[in-house]
């Protein structure tokens, strides 16, 4: 009886071919694991990089708004409390410490003569430019 050789040597072949198309399967397409993804978030996608430059360069711009200060709470109040004698330039070039903001503050109101707003408003201001212009964070 030659039977039972040959139904053997059928299944194990079915078996390697079905195995086969299994594995063929999980491996088709090379951009599945790109579905889904937000676009410039792959590092394989040459585009990211250049995307990204531009995110950044809409981030250096700023809020046109409010003399290009970053959005963010306190950005409007910073605005107006200090564009009365000078540009926001002169806010965004800096990076200094928390205290330092704090002593800039104090110069402003003493050697410049500016207005200090209610206690909130200042702690508002000051949090922002402590968040946005600190060499701290
Ligand atoms: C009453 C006027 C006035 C107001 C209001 C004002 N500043 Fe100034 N600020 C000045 C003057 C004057 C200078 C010196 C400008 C110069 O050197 O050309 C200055 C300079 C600065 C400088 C540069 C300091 C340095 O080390 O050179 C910073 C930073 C600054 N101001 C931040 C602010 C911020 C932030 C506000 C708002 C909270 C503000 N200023 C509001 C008058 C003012």
């Amino acid at each position: 009886m030659r039977i039972i050789p040959t139904i053997v040597a059928a299944t194990v072949a079915a078996l390697i071919l079905s195995t086969g198309l299994a594995v063929a399967e999980t491996r088709l397409d090379p951009m599945a694991v790109l579905a889904g993804r937000p676009a410039g978030s792959d590092p394989l996608d040459p585009m990211t990089a250049l995307r990204a430059r531009a995110d950044l360069a809409e981030v250096a711009d700023g809020n046109q708004e409010f003399g290009g200060l970053p959005d963010g709470e306190g950005a409007e109040e910073t605005y107006y409390q200090c564009v009365a004698c000078h540009s926001t330039e002169i806010i965004k070039q800096q990076r200094v410490t928390d205290h330092r903001w704090d002593e800039l503050w104090r110069w402003m109101v003493e050697a410049q003569g500016m207005v200090g707003p209610e206690p909130d408003t200042k702690t508002l201001i000051l949090t922002y430019l402590k968040t946005n212009f600190s060499s701290e964070r």
